[in-house]
Parts: structure tokens; sequence; C-alpha cells
């Protein structure tokens, strides 16, 4: 995928009809949404709605577009509407999600929405089956693998140039330590949930693994939080240590801690992958990825390695990135099933970030995450 403006045109560009999109949720990520939306040929912002009036009407201001103060407002306000963008937050970062994207989708509208699908998957799998019935795209801001690298990464598993995937270890950190931990979090999003760090993040890692590695069978895992976090009282189990089996044989580890330690080689998250006829390794999520192709050289010696650098080091580059993606899917009409990032997608994430939290809390036992819905 290009960057927005070098893409080709697709349908509806070429024909000047942009889709008609409405943001819901205009805080700090629902206004770089409208931003990226702004910023799109293959949109136009006709609407911004948050139940907080003044947010509304400035972001009104600020994107030239028309302010509605609930969703049901903006849908009866223009019922030619092609995507309503979902990016309230809540309780644990998902708690707000279900309510807009339903009444979304009851209306037959195409929605992207932040990740995690929900607070709770049992809410997500609903979410994922009404899209169904009302066959219409249902996508998630799974951003972090809509960049160059992560793409450039897919391929070479596709085109079997890193041969029969063996493993996949990828780590994922906030950086920080004790000294400079605020104390135990305030917020009500936040505050009194051990599974925070879990449930509003791990989406990102574990959809990063799946789209290069495939589906997850077994999950096994140990969750902790350090010392100064215990004597603070936080409750936030922040280090989720994750072992797990994909349907492909190959196995996979994710570590991921929410700034208990300082971030170290690869930058804030780096994935490595290796298969039997080359090894690849994406460092600092946007920035590069190296490859290692199987050679014969003495036992200490690595293969000699090819780097691309996306030469980006901005990680809200993903924002555009991701979103562009979704316009292009919904402009070109793809077959839902070929959805880029879809709800589907995220839900996955969510079936295992939950068979780790049963894990953890059943002292590391075996888990196999919850069946995913068919593909239709
Ligand atoms: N993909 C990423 O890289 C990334 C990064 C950070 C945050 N996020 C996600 O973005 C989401 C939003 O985060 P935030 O920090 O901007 O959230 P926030 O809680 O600060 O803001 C949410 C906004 O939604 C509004 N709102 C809530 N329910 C509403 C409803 N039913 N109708 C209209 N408005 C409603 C609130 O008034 C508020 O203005 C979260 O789910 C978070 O997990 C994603």
């Amino acid at each position: 995928m290009a960057d927005p403006p070098a893409e080709p045109a697709g349908p509806r560009e070429a024909s000047g009809m942009a889709l008609k999109v409405g943001v819901v949720g205009i805080a700090g990520i629902g206004n770089r949404h409208c931003q990226c939306h702004k910023e799109d040929p293959l949109a136009d912002l006709v609407g911004v709605c948050d139940i907080v009036r003044d947010r509304a009407d400035a972001a009104a201001r600020r994107y030239e577009t028309k302010a509605y103060y609930s969703v049901a407002e903006m849908l009866d306000a223009h019922p030619d509407l092609d995507v309503v963008d979902v990016t309230t937050g809540g309780r644990e970062n998902g708690s707000w999600h279900y309510e807009p994207v339903m009444e979304a989708l009851d209306r037959g509208r195409n929605v992207l929405v932040e990740k995690p699908l929900s607070s709770d998957v049992r809410e997500a799998r609903r979410m994922v089956a009404r899209a169904d019935e009302k066959g219409v795209y249902f996508a998630c801001n799974l951003n972090h693998y809509f960049t160059p690298p992560a793409e450039r990464a897919k391929k070479m598993v596709e085109d079997g140039e890193a041969g029969e995937l063996r493993y996949c270890l990828m780590r994922m950190g906030f950086s920080g330590g004790e000294p400079t931990y605020g104390g135990a979090p305030k917020d009500d999003r936040t505050k009194g949930f051990p599974y925070f760090h879990a449930k509003a993040f791990l989406t990102h890692p574990l959809s990063v693994m799946r789209y290069l590695c495939g589906d997850v069978t077994h999950v096994q895992a140990f969750f902790g939080r350090p010392g100064f976090r215990q004597r603070a009282g936080d409750v936030m189990l922040s280090q989720t240590s994750i072992h797990m089996r994909f349907a492909n044989d190959a196995v996979g580890y994710l570590l991921s801690t929410r700034g208990d330690t300082p971030v170290g080689l690869g930058g804030w998250w780096s994935i490595e992958v290796g298969g039997t006829k080359g090894t690849f390794c994406i460092e600092n999520c946007i920035e590069k990825v190296t490859f290692w192709p199987a050679q014969k050289v003495g036992l200490q010696q690595p293969p000699e390695a090819s780097v691309f650098d996306s030469g980006i080091k901005d990680f809200d580059q993903t924002f555009p990135r991701r979103i562009h993606a979704f316009l292009e899917d919904v402009s070109n009409r793809v077959p839902r099933a070929a959805l880029r990032g879809s709800g589907r997608d995220a839900l996955a994430a969510l079936e295992y970030t939950w068979a780790a939290m049963e894990s953890h809390e059943m002292g590391g036992s075996l888990v196999r995450p919850h069946a995913l819905p068919p593909v239709h």
C-alpha cells in the first residue's frame, strides 16, 4: 500500500465520489481520525458526533463539517452516510464502542471502530455477528500492521521466501521504569482494572502476530506487575508473558510491558519470525525490516542480511495508512471476506487475549481460544 496521495484512483475517486464519513467520539483519537479523513481523497467528512457538545462543536469548526450530539441524530441527518468511524473509548478503553457500533450496523452503515473491539469479548462477538447479518463492512483500527515493513514481511511469508514458519517472537513495551512511575491510575477508564493493559492493548501485538503467522490454537500465560506497582496499590497486571501455538505448527511468544522497564533493542515493538528458508525481524513497528536468508555459514556467523528501511520513524503515520486502506476497500467493494483489518481479525486478537487471561487465572494452564465465526 502506498501513501494515500500516491494511490491509484479507485472507482469512487475516479468518479469524484468520495465516501461520506461521520466520526463518533471526538477526543484525542477521534481528532486524529477526523484529520485523516479530511486529508484523504476517498473521504468526505460530513459530520462529527460527541455526547459532549463542546467537543462536537469545536471539531465541527476545526474540520469544517457538521456537529451532532448523538449517533441517531447524525444517521437521521445523513441517510446516505457510507461510513461510521467509532473512536469512543470508555472503561478499559473499549466499553463505549458497543452502543454506537451496533446502532450504525443496525442502520446498515459500514463501520470502522477503534481497538479493542470491546472491553467485553461477548459484545465483540455480537458486533461481528451483526455486521455479518447486515452484510456490511465492519473493520477495526489494527493500524500497527498497516506499515511498509509489515507489508513487506507479509509478502515474504506469502511468496514462500521465509519458507515454513517455525517461530514468532514479539516484544512490545511502553518505555518506563520505577523512576518514571507516576503512581496508581486515578481515572475511571484505568483505575481498579487488573486487565486494563491486556484488554486495551494486546489487540495490537496479537493481531500483528496473527497477520504474519495465522490463527492461534493454544495459549498459556503468566501475567504480573512489578513491586513498585504492588506497593502503590496498583492492581494493573502490566506484564503479560504469553506462549502460543499456531495452526500452522509454528510456536509463538509475546512479552508485553507497560512502562515497567526501559525499551531496549528493536524499539518499542519488534517481532522476529523464523522460517526454514529465512528469518525476518521488524524493528520499531513502522521503521524497518531485516531479512536473513538461510545460507551455508559458520555456526557463529550470521548470514548476510538485507535491510528494508521505510524511512518512517513516526508511529502516527500508521493512522492515515490504515484508514486509507479501509476507505479503499469500501470504495472498491472488495468481498467482505477480503476486508483488511476486519472485525473478525480484531475479534481473533480479543479471543486470544481472553484465553491468556483465563490461562493466567488458572496458574498458566493450557487454554484453547474460543472458535472464530466462519468466513462467508
Ligand atoms: N489504534 C491506536 O493506535 C490507538 C491509540 C490510542 C487509543 N486508541 C483507542 O482510541 C479510542 C479512543 O481513545 P481516546 O483516548 O480518544 O478516548 P476518550 O475516552 O478520551 O474519548 C472518547 C470520546 O467519545 C465520546 N463518546 C463516548 N460515547 C459516545 C457516544 N455514544 N456517542 C458519541 N460520543 C461518545 C466521549 O464524550 C469522548 O469525547 C479507545 O478505544 C482507544 O483504545 C487507539
